[in-house]
């Protein structure tokens, strides 16, 4: 992308209604626009961020065996009459009436329409597990919607729906799912640590929330500070594997970590001292175990191998895609404004040309641009006529990884300068060896997407293919 043929509104002001730096951030960054309270428009810069991360949840979905489809944003009021939420739901269901009268809603949450799908359809227990899930807008109707994407109203979620013929295989997918969540954050660039939740009416301890450290989060957290040393990193890992789920569930949860809710000072006293973290954290994501209450409720049952009809196991996991842009700005950012991470950076590397119009310089930044497309990489190139520094201010404001700079004087000794956003550290070089060396730094990256497509053809991945 040539940045004169780009759209990007950056604003030179901080505006007054943003209290936090993500929001502040992208309304600078010309990546969102508020198009009323708690909606956004997403501006082409957002846009594309929001698609990686898109991305990376189904591949990592897909990856754990999990089956993408696409429910729709407006729902009958019918469904949610059978299980009972119609009323309980309140003031944040957005309700809405058709022409002919009937009752509809713009969905908060996807329960009741996934558990009709899955009665019309499946019948008996050789039809599972299954898990099927979608990334579709949802609407709830906030009382304070704020700091921007974090807590709209209309926002993106990645919603997952397990449904299995006993509480030991649900379990199993409480478990897949949570190890494809760590794996999920983990190639955004985030920390997200999981944190035992509040199980609501229904209770059970079967619910964590994972959560982002970062001062300007919503939920207070309580840990053991041992559980930030952990990592998932690139184990292979075989989801069909329990006892393998199983510890990985283990491993993570086993050291104190809660919010607010569940908190437990007795049970954190037992943390050495030294090692008591309070601190706040944004909620990213959720994996729940709720049993057969929707099933029950709404006569999802299956035939057993006894031929008897038995109500199904589900759980719901919710990741939210939206709001994720902010945890990602909130824990990686300067001064200066955005640092991606590399997994979901909107392009992969910067071009300022810092003269444009000159003939050498054109002409080295446009074959340094072709030559990184030719790599795989998608390239954002400066070639505003403009100054040097206020070039180099949107490129930091925006946030690209790295950057190469193309002068004239460097241009004389057959040197660029590749520069990298977080450590500020410059590097001269010959033009292909920089190319190289950013082709290089993404080639892990690349490799993690040819390895998510990899399926194994198991029972899993039939659903997929039928
Ligand atoms: N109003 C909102 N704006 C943006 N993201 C949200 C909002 N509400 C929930 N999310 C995201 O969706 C994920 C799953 O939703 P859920 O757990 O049902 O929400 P909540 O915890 O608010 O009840 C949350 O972990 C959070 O990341
Ligand atoms: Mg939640």
């Amino acid at each position: 992308m040539r940045l004169s043929r780009y759209f990007l509104p950056v604003l030179k002001d901080t505006p007054a209604e943003a209290t936090i730096v993500s929001h502040r951030l992208m309304l600078r960054a010309g990546m969102i626009k508020q198009a009323s309270a708690g909606i956004y428009s997403w501006l082409p810069l957002g846009y594309k961020v929001l698609q990686n991360i898109e991305k990376i949840v189904h591949e990592e979905q897909v990856r754990a065996g999990h089956v993408p489809m696409l429910m729709p944003t407006i729902q009958s009021a019918d469904l949610w009459r059978e299980s009972g939420r119609y009323d309980d739901y309140g003031q944040e269901m957005l309700r809405i009436k058709d022409r002919h009268g009937r009752d509809m809603l713009f969905g908060p949450t996807n329960e009741e329409l996934i558990t009709d799908i899955f009665r019309s359809s499946v019948s008996s227990y050789k039809d599972l597990p299954l898990t099927l899930y979608h990334i579709q807008w949802k609407f709830r109707d906030e009382v304070r919607p704020r700091f921007g994407v974090m807590r709209g109203r209309e926002f993106l979620m990645k919603d997952g729906y397990n449904f299995d013929l006993t509480k030991e295989d649900a379990l199993h997918s409480y478990n897949r799912h949570l190890v494809s969540y760590l794996r999920t954050y983990e190639r955004m660039g985030l920390q997200a640590i999981p944190m035992r939740a509040d199980g609501g009416p229904i209770g059970g301890d079967y619910t964590h929330e994972f959560l982002v450290l970062a001062d300007t989060g919503e939920s207070e957290v309580f840990y053991d500070s041992a559980i930030t040393d952990l990592s998932f990193g690139d184990r292979a890992l075989d989801y069909d594997d329990h006892a393998a789920c199983q510890a990985v569930l283990e491993e993570f949860t086993s050291r104190y970590a809660r919010t607010d809710e569940t908190h437990d000072e007795a049970a954190f006293a037992d943390v050495p001292e030294d090692r008591r973290r309070s601190a706040r954290g944004i909620e990213v994501g959720q994996i729940f175990y709720f049993g057969t209450k929707y099933s029950e409720a709404m006569g999802a049952t299956v035939q057993g191998p006894d031929g008897k009809p038995v109500p199904v196991h589900m759980g719901s996991h919710g990741i939210g895609v939206s709001r994720l842009l902010g945890a990602i700005i909130e824990a990686s950012h300067d001064d200066n404004g955005i640092i991606w991470p590399e997994g979901v950076t909107p392009f992969h590397c910067g071009i300022v040309n810092l003269r444009q119009g000159d003939e050498a310089t054109d002409k080295a930044s446009e074959a340094l641009y072709k030559s990184l497309v030719a790599h795989g990489m998608e390239p954002l190139y400066d070639d505003r006529d403009e100054r040097a520094g206020a070039k180099f201010a949107t490129m930091d404001l925006i946030g690209l990884p790295w950057r190469i700079t193309v002068g004239p004087r460097g241009l004389k000794n057959g040197v660029v300068e590749l520069t990298n956003r977080r450590t500020g550290v410059s590097e001269e070089m010959a033009p292909e060896q920089a190319v190289e060396k950013v082709a290089e730094i993404y080639a892990p990256h690349h490799e993690t997407v040819r390895a998510a497509m990899v399926q194994p053809m198991d029972k899993r991945s039939f659903h997929t293919w039928i």
